[in-house]
């Protein structure tokens, strides 16, 4: 179990908290182009009136960063400013950041200490919590990594203001994620402060991130390998989701937008083999409704696609366990369980014919 912090600033009395958790004031700060940008001077001058010895590192603001030629290099910079086991380092942007981050800590001089402060809301409430970390290979994504967990997770909702509506809307696919997997309570307030939090007002904003993170990192605390199937309730709308990002070759579909979608078809699926009742697949509707895409988006990397054709790319997913398909379906909002049957390929066609009728009316911009 990580330490999390949710609050605004995050980033005050750094010294003391890193102290308290036996951390070095010796920080090697990751970010992207863009991170660097919007949050690194302000960042940098609190550290350097902390007396923090720094080392900047910088990498280009995309998910290409997260290879092993790129960390090679970091690595370089790293020994040639003498970092050393004492050291820690802290990421400071989205998931790319902070799993590339979290490889470099993982992996230097045997493991140095790794703090997140994750500035998307898909890091806020997901990448940055639960201590996996990753390169991407070319022969696929996150493919080479650890189980480091951070020490600390620094959560700063208003760093949100700066991001686009796009990527909150990514984000927020996990948020409801968490509603649908674990707390129905959640899922309520989620379904009534839906606009509230895509506008980032508070303290609905706050409320839904800390919420999201405490309840990812509850799930991994308890099955921290995904050995008895909890953390895999985490992949909830994921089966379906991988698969159209393999379809999108991975660039046209935020992973988010998949997932939204994913769980669209994860709910007919769930009612279709008789687990969930129709008030709840409704509700469950309902709230993905509120989702919106980028322009013609929808439409041709969902709507638009041969069904037979998604189902072929879900097959190829890593997570496949002998050819079989693993879903995560609900019983009802806020309990989640990993189907381990085979399930029959005409149900999951049915399922996404359901779903492309049921996304096309209203979530075309
Ligand atoms: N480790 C895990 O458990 C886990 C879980 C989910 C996803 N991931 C990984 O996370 C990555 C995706 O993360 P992401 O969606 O955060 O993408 P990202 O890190 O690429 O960030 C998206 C974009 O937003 C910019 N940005 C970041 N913070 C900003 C801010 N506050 N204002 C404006 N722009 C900002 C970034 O520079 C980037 O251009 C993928 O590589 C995925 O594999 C990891
Ligand atoms: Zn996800």
């Amino acid at each position: 179990m990580s330490t999390i912090i949710v609050g605004t600033p995050v980033i005050t009395g750094l010294g003391e908290l890193f102290k308290a958790h036996g951390l070095s004031k010796k920080t090697v700060l990751l970010f992207d182009e863009h991170t660097r940008k919007l949050f690194g001077d302000e960042l940098l001058k609190r550290l350097h009136h902390e007396d923090f010895q720094l080392k900047e590192l910088v990498v280009p603001a995309r998910e290409a960063s997260k290879s092993f030629s790129v960390a090679y290099k970091l690595y370089g910079s790293m020994i040639e400013a003498d970092v050393d086991r004492s050291w820690n380092l802290m990421a400071v942007g989205g998931g790319v950041v902070g799993d590339l981050g979290g490889f470099i800590a993982a992996s230097y001089f045997r493991g140095i200490p790794v703090i997140q402060l994750p500035t998307t809301l898909l890091a806020m409430t997901d990448s940055s919590i639960g201590g996996k970390v990753a390169i991407n290979h070319p022969l696929g994504k996150n493919l080479i990594g650890f189980f480091h967990s951070p020490e600390l997770v620094l959560i700063d909702p208003s760093y949100l203001a700066s991001l686009p509506l796009r990527e909150i809307y990514a984000g927020m696919a996990e948020v409801v994620k968490y509603g649908f997997i674990a707390d129905e309570p959640l899922f309520s307030f989620l379904d009534l402060h839906f606009n509230d939090i895509t506008a980032l007002q508070e303290p609905y904003l706050t409320e839904a991130v800390k919420k999201s993170a405490f309840i990812k990192d509850e799930v991994v605390t308890k099955d921290f390998r995904e050995t008895d199937g909890l953390r895999a309730t985490l992949n909830f709308g994921h089966t379906f989701a991988h698969g159209l990002e393999k379809l999108a070759e991975y660039r046209h579909l935020r992973h988010g937008e998949a997932v939204t979608i994913g769980m669209v078809c994860a709910l007919f699926l769930s009612h279709n083999l008789g687990y969930l009742d129709r008030q709840s697949l409704e509700r469950g509707l309902t709230l993905l409704q509120k989702f919106r895409f980028p322009k013609g988006l929808l439409k041709r990397r969902f709507l638009d696609i041969d069904r037979d054709q998604l189902l072929e790319s879900m097959f190829s997913d890593k997570k496949k366990l002998n050819k079989k398909l693993r879903f995560v379906l609900l019983k009802k909002i806020g309990e989640a369980f990993l189907l381990e049957d085979n399930i029959d390929d005409q149900q999951v066609l049915k399922a996404i014919e359901e779903a492309q009728a049921q996304l096309s009316p209203v979530n075309l911009r």
